[in-house]
């Protein structure tokens, strides 16, 4: 399987560029690298690093799984993360495509935000909210002195008044069940799910929760999950699954882009557009992303160079109409 272009749309899974009379190869920043797929296979391993390079992203483990987003927000507002602000209309957009699409099903279907952490993308997309707005609520020095009880008896009042009309239910599945749970609690995820799939199967609460499953969505986790985990939601998919996916340029989404399109599903990506994610934690880090970018295949001038991660955007949906 190889990778074509049609000016800077990529999609994954068809002929290669090369073999299109009139194609024009792009490379993974957009510019005239060719960036075939076995090119790719050559240059990482999978998704989650790549090989001679890993290790180089900084970890936030200790934020992941506190009882509140406090510590979340604290921590990276000076590096500042900013993905899921990019993502925000993007996951409406393509939300209120998939729900417009009849499937046959009674009911709407349901999103499936994975590595949800605190469920920041549920509230987005489902509440007229910015993500500057949660920067300010979450490092407030009032709320720094509450209570976790106190702050999320003020966060459902506080979501619940700004919850859009057109909300969608939305289902969390990340490993860290504190923040899982807040976000359950106040009321920002419909179901939450600490299933590991890069280790094992999904529980039969979550194989039921998948059949309602219409759209998945992904900010920060292209590093933490691989193909098993796609593998292992679409495989409990019951209704057409499209996914919205925001991946580091420094990671390799094609295994599992090889993944989606064994269930059917096609995958573009505007190689020309890049998003920034957040500012490097140190020069080591740099060095790492700007290596790291290189050996896929793209151009970190103007982007890692300048001092972020940058992030590609990724959509799949079925291949047929
Ligand atoms: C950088 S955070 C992203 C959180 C959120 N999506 C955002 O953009 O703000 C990465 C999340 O991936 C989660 N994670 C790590 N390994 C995972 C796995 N195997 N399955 C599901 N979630 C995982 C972590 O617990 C963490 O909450």
């Amino acid at each position: 399987m190889q990778l074509a272009v049609q000016s800077d749309r990529v999609h994954l899974g068809a002929p290669c560029a090369a073999d299109i009379p009139g194609g024009r190869e792009a490379g993974h920043d957009g510019g005239t690298d060719a960036l075939c797929e076995e090119e790719y296979d050559m240059a990482g391993s999978g998704s989650g690093g790549v090989e001679g390079v890993t290790g180089g992203k900084s970890r936030f483990d200790d934020i992941y799984d506190r009882p509140d987003p406090r510590a979340y927000f604290r921590r990276l507002a000076p590096l500042e993360y900013e993905i899921p602000h990019h993502a925000q209309p993007v996951f409406r957009q393509v939300a209120t495509e998939r729900a417009a699409l009849d499937d046959g099903r009674p009911h709407s279907p349901a999103v499936l935000d994975v590595c949800c952490s605190y469920g920041i993308n549920a509230a987005l997309l489902n509440h007229d909210v910015t993500l500057a707005e949660m920067y300010e609520r979450y490092t407030s020095p009032a709320r720094q002195a509450m209570s976790t009880a106190e702050l999320a008896a003020r966060d459902k009042v506080f979501y619940a008044e700004r919850r859009r009309p057109d909300a969608v239910p939305v289902f969390g599945l990340d490993v860290a069940a504190p923040a899982v749970h807040y976000a359950l609690e106040v009321g920002l995820l419909d179901a939450a799910f600490t299933d590991d799939l890069e280790k094992g199967s999904p529980s039969p609460r979550l194989r039921r929760a998948l059949a309602e499953v219409g759209l998945i969505t992904l900010t920060g986790g292209g590093s933490y999950i691989t193909a098993r985990t796609f593998t292992a939601l679409l495989d409990g998919a019951r209704r057409p699954v499209w996914v919205s996916a925001f991946v580091l340029r420094t990671v390799s989404y094609h295994p599992i882009v090889r993944r989606l399109a064994a269930h059917g599903l096609r995958t573009t990506v505007d190689v020309s557009r890049s998003y920034p994610q957040r500012l490097f934690t140190d020069e080591r880090e740099r060095q790492y992303a700007i290596a790291a970018v290189r050996v896929l295949g793209g151009d970190p001038a103007g982007r890692e160079e300048n001092g972020h991660f940058h992030s590609l955007r990724y959509e799949s949906r079925p291949d047929t109409p």
